[in-house]
């Protein structure tokens, strides 16, 4: 298997900006919410095992899953989103396992917003983290989905917190700077970064 290198970080941290520049380099990915939607795609039998059990609302006409409806389903039904939990976690599991095996590259950069909290680390050779301060978080978060803040401090405070999410982190971006202002530095980093993956990635393979 590739070396994984698993990049979280939370909620409007910059994963996504990071992940492109790697991205840039032609690092391959495996993306978690990706995966997440793969499993439920129209036609999956995952999405058939939900449309038995909460009923056929729960796909729209086009034969995809209505994820407004089926929120509204395990909206505070412990029952119910365990039931679906237990459906999907496993097989959103199995399927990264797969797409993280089907690589060829010397690295593979996994993309986990919940790494930690889904005790994904253990899939991974290294993680990388990206940090910046909770308020720079919550002004990103807030400002991209013109989310409301109290809904984006309810998200943060169900991730880990900051200190156990760096205690994970075998290296760390700080995201903290003004893209338009650090942008190439942000580059350089991950430029750093990827040759020193490339380098682990030969001393696994020895
Ligand atoms: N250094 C930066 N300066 C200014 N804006 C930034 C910076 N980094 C990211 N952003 C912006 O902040 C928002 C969050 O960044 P991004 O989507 O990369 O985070 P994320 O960790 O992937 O978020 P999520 O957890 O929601 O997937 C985006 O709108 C992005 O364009
Ligand atoms: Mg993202």
């Amino acid at each position: 298997m590739a070396y994984v290198v698993g990049l979280t970080g939370g909620i409007g941290s910059g994963k996504s900006t990071i992940a492109n520049l790697f991205a840039e380099l032609g690092v391959p990915m495996v993306d978690a919410d990706i995966v997440a939607r793969q499993v439920v795609e129209k036609g999956s039998p995952l999405l058939a095992q939900i449309a038995e059990h909460f009923g056929a609302t729960m796909l729209t006409e086009q034969g995809e899953l209505n994820r407004a409806a089926l929120r509204e389903k395990i909206f505070q039904n412990e029952a119910e989103k365990n039931w679906l939990n237990a459906l999907l976690h496993p097989a959103i599991r199995q399927e990264m396992i797969a797409q993280l095996q089907a690589q060829m590259a010397d690295y593979v950069l996994f993309v986990v917003p919940l790494l930690i909290e889904n005790n994904l680390t253990a899939l991974c050779d290294r993680v990388l983290v990206v940090d910046v301060l909770p308020e720079t978080q919550l002004e990103r978060a807030s400002l991209r989905d013109q989310n409301k803040r109290e809904l984006i401090q309810q998200i943060m405070l169900a991730q880990v917190s900051r200190e156990r999410r760096l205690a994970a982190a075998d290296d760390v971006i700080n995201n903290d700077g003004d893209l338009t202002q650090t942008l190439a530095k942000l580059r350089q980093k991950v430029l750093e970064l990827h040759r020193s993956y490339l380098a682990l990635s030969r001393q696994k393979t020895k």
